[in-house]
């Protein structure tokens, strides 16, 4: 039985597997030093899935329509063996894409394994070419160069690389030209991110996000561009490509022009609690389960019925109704953005 819907009759096609809740970064709008600090309540081992409670779990959700699986963190690469789990995930029939969110950092190290093992592309964030605000942004933890070599692994790999920028007004908006600049021509594709509002730490508020529209001008007015068809039901960017040329970069605009409507997304902690939305304040444990040893239909009935109640269109409210940013939300470095 595949093909569930929710509530506003969206499928359920891609799971969002976080592997840890740790970073090696303290990225602002993320991880802030002063509350991700040393005394932080990280996830304690025995509570985060095994890999073959995750696979276990990939292969129930396949059996639901999921096709495609994204591997996220914390800082996923932090994760031992995390190539093994690709191995794993790479074997599960219906599973037709498999990637990884990281900050790069470690890729160089790994790029090789994780090809080898399946994985078939990268996005790795990097906020700033300019090693100075870089360093400011993900809390003094890293220059550019290490990201760069790992882009540079990934891409010799054999791996496709897309690369994530979050930008924050006042902080890396005049990174925006210089990272085109840079990433023209690499053949990697470069995503603009609308700072989000993620957590309940990282101090957003709206005149700090700069707009897929701003953003566009400002490319636009030195690299005309035209727009691209999305290339699948519920692309999270809008894309587009440099007239005249087939490079392409991308806007995710959660923010001023948000996707919803098409959103089919759950997201798996590494702690096995299933959240519906990124901004949801409450999972559903499936460890408890898991570990009591229910039948796969039992947990597939349980994905089911929450899935099939789902009414969360967050980014969509968010503009209009001020007083749903009041309620408490998960933080992004425990479900993997
Ligand atoms: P592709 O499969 O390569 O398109 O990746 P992706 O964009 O879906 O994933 P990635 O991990 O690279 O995420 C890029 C940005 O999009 C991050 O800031 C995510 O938090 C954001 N994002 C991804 N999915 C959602 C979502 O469902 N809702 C919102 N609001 N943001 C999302
Ligand atoms: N707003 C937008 N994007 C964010 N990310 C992390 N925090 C935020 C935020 N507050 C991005 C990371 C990474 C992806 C998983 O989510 O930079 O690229
Ligand atoms: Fe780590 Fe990514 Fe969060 Fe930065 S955005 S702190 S790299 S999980
Ligand atoms: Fe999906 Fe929630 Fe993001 Fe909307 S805000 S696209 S419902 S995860």
């Amino acid at each position: 039985m595949t093909g569930i819907k929710d509530a506003l009759g969206r499928p359920l096609r891609d799971l969002r597997i976080s592997v840890t809740d740790r970073c090696n970064f303290r990225c602002r709008y993320c991880m802030p030093e002063e509350v991700f600090g040393p005394g932080y309540p990280f996830l304690p081992r025995e509570k985060i899935l095994r890999f073959e409670e995750i696979t276990r779990l990939v292969r129930i959700f396949s059996g639901l329509g999921v096709e495609k699986v994204r591997i996220t963190g914390g800082e996923p690469l932090l994760r031992r063996d995390l190539p093994e789990l690709i191995r794993m995930i790479s074997g599960v029939e219906g599973i037709r894409d498999i990637a990884l969110t990281t900050n790069g950092t470690l890729l160089a190290r790994f790029a090789e394994a994780l090809r080898e093992a399946g994985l078939k592309r990268v996005n790795v964030s990097l906020d700033a070419i300019d090693d100075d605000i870089f360093a400011r942004m993900n809390g003094g933890r890293s220059a550019v160069r290490p990201v760069l070599e790992g882009i540079e692994a990934a891409a010799r790999a054999g791996l496709k690389v897309k690369i994530n920028m979050v930008v924050q007004r006042g902080v890396n908006d005049g990174q925006i030209l210089p990272m085109v600049r840079r990433f023209r021509g690499t053949g990697h594709i470069l995503r603009f991110i609308e700072f989000m509002d993620v957590g309940n730490n990282n101090g957003w508020n709206l005149e700090q996000v700069v707009s897929k529209r701003e953003i566009l001008e400002r490319i636009h007015r030195e690299m005309p561009l035209e727009p691209v068809e999305p290339s699948h039901y519920g692309e999270v960017a809008s894309r587009y490509r440099f007239q005249g040329s087939d490079e392409e970069i991308g806007v995710i605009s959660s923010v001023t022009d948000s996707f919803c409507s098409t959103c089919t997304r759950a997201r798996l902690s590494a702690d096995g609690q299933l959240y519906t939305c990124l901004f949801a304040s409450e999972g559903y444990d499936l460890r408890g389960p898991l570990r009591a040893g229910e039948s796969d239909e039992a947990i597939a009935e349980r994905i089911r019925r929450v899935w099939s109640r789902r009414r969360d269109r967050y980014s969509e409210e968010r503009l209009h109704h001020a007083g749903i940013r009041k309620r408490r939300k998960v933080e992004m470095s425990y479900i993997g953005g």
